[in-house]
């Protein structure tokens, strides 16, 4: 019945080019100018089944990769041909509030929205997904959601494995689910997740890659709607052993140093960046794998072939790299230390509904959980209330730094690729609270901060914080 695992190479999403480059006569940076249109497309996902009718950016999924420098601005015009209202948020982005994806802020069909983002930032790999209200895991489901690099000239001099789509290569990973006639099975009715049988990655179930025997980086990003990783490395010949890597980035771009690991959890949202060498496996076949029950932190239901990701092949013949993993690859900006936590959420499910002490988003009068003011650090507490259940949390606007985990039974502290780096996402497996630790800046407004299972997040783990303006 999967007639097709590890059959079809891996698609790499092509770059979106800009329209026209002009200057900003306000910040006297460039804008790269582009127009990107959500449409419905089909594509045939299963060779022995009819055709999936899918809505993406420029009609495909995952949507073009954009491709940006650290300081050029950029202007999206995103016209919505859809047949649903959409939002588009940059995930990743400290984007000013007009262009964050708030998610009443709907464009209808037949309309479109200029999105300004500023991309100051360090170096990083965001995504730009829907946003709507009510509607964001149906519309990401059904393809939208792109991979959006920020290259950083102090990243370029590593000598890191380089040249997008050829050593450096973006991992989008989704997991979903088809009917019978090979048509997407909708989110729609859906309560408490949707976890999909089937393991895309950049669109394709199950597909294999074609390497050389030598590093390559790779970027994680998991845009599935409900299910998290617990992602490693094997000999197809061997599948008991679990190959080394390093991790050299999370959320917020490159770590302090790389991490040792054989296997890293990557939850919704979250983008890990890693590279692996293959130089010790030449004209063998190496498998990315998902470990059951995502290793007993999170609760997902598992199918046949949810184990499974996608095959390496790796090229017999060495090959010259003179790609390098330094020891050390930044100083991290993380925020000045605060004393005292600031603000406790508890993540929990009332009456029908998943919530945020007690409020869903649709509550308006109350969503504003918390008023901070700009340029403040605060501690923000995150307890996971709500028993078999995880929940992958991101708060807009702001990187923050993960300081500690507890009260589960897994005991695993924060991993290490979680704490060497800043993050936008954290991940409360079953029972666990998180502390962390951001720098609210650098704009005033109104921003969300919810639960990353788009199931939940409709359904309506979703709040809001006011970062407001100093006194004058
Ligand atoms: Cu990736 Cu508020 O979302
Ligand atoms: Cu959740």
């Amino acid at each position: 019945e999967y007639p097709i695992i590890y059959r079809v190479p891996l698609p790499i999403p092509p770059v979106k080019q800009p329209k026209m480059t002009v200057a900003n006569p306000v910040t006297g940076k460039d804008i790269w100018y582009y127009e990107l249109e959500t449409r419905l497309f089909t594509q045939q996902v299963y060779p022995n089944l009819g055709p999936a009718t899918l809505v993406g950016y420029d009609g495909m999924s995952p949507g073009p990769t954009f491709i940006v420098p650290r300081g050029t601005e950029t202007v999206v015009r995103i016209m919505n041909n859809a047949e649903l209202e959409t939002s588009v948020h940059l995930h990743g982005s400290p984007s000013r509030a007009p262009f964050d994806g708030w998610a009443p802020d709907v464009t209808q069909p037949g309309e479109y929205k200029d999105y300004y983002w500023p991309n100051e930032q360090s170096g990083r790999m965001l995504w730009y997904h829907d946003h709507a209200e009510g509607i964001t895991s149906l519309n990401a489901n059904s393809g939208q959601a792109g991979a959006y690099i920020l290259t950083d000239p102090a990243e370029d001099a590593l000598g890191l494995p380089s040249g997008y789509g050829e050593y450096d290569i973006p991992l989008v990973l989704t997991s979903k689910h088809y009917n019978q006639d090979g048509t997407l099975k909708s989110t729609v009715g859906e309560a408490k997740s949707y976890w999909g049988d089937v393991i895309q990655v950049n669109g394709q179930p199950w597909p294999f890659l074609a390497v050389e025997p030598r590093k390559y980086r790779f970027r994680f990003l998991n845009a599935a709607v409900s299910r998290s990783f617990a992602l490693y490395f094997v000999r197809a010949a061997a599948p008991d052993g679990k190959l080394p890597f390093q991790v050299i980035a999370s959320d917020a771009g490159l770590l302090a140093a790389p991490v040792p690991v054989s296997d890293m959890y990557v939850a919704m949202a979250e983008r890990y960046e890693i590279v692996f060498d293959f130089s010790a496996y030449a004209g063998e076949s190496l498998e990315l794998r998902n470990l059951n029950k995502v290793g007993g932190i999170g609760t997902d239901d598992d199918y046949a072939h949810t184990n499974q990701v996608m095959r390496f092949v790796v090229g017999a013949d060495p090959v010259p790299d003179n790609s390098t993993v330094p020891a050390r690859l930044r100083d991290v900006p993380f925020p000045p230390s605060s004393t005292g936590i600031d603000h406790h959420f508890r993540f929990h499910r009332s009456q029908g509904e998943w919530r945020i002490n007690g409020v869903g988003f649709a509550d308006v009068e109350n969503r504003v959980l918390a008023h901070v003011p700009r340029g403040t650090v605060e501690l923000w507490e995150l307890e996971n209330a709500s028993g078999g259940w995880s929940h992958p949390i991101h708060v807009h606007l702001v990187d923050f730094r993960v300081l500690d985990r507890y009260g589960d039974e897994a005991n695993r502290g924060v991993m290490p690729y979680e704490s060497q780096g800043l993050k936008d996402v954290v991940w409360l497996g079953r029972h666990e609270t998180v502390l962390v630790e951001a720098h609210y800046r650098p704009w005033d407004g109104v921003y969300m901060f919810h639960c990353h299972n788009l199931i939940h997040e409709d359904h309506d783990m979703m709040a809001a914080f006011n970062v407001t303006a100093l006194d004058a």
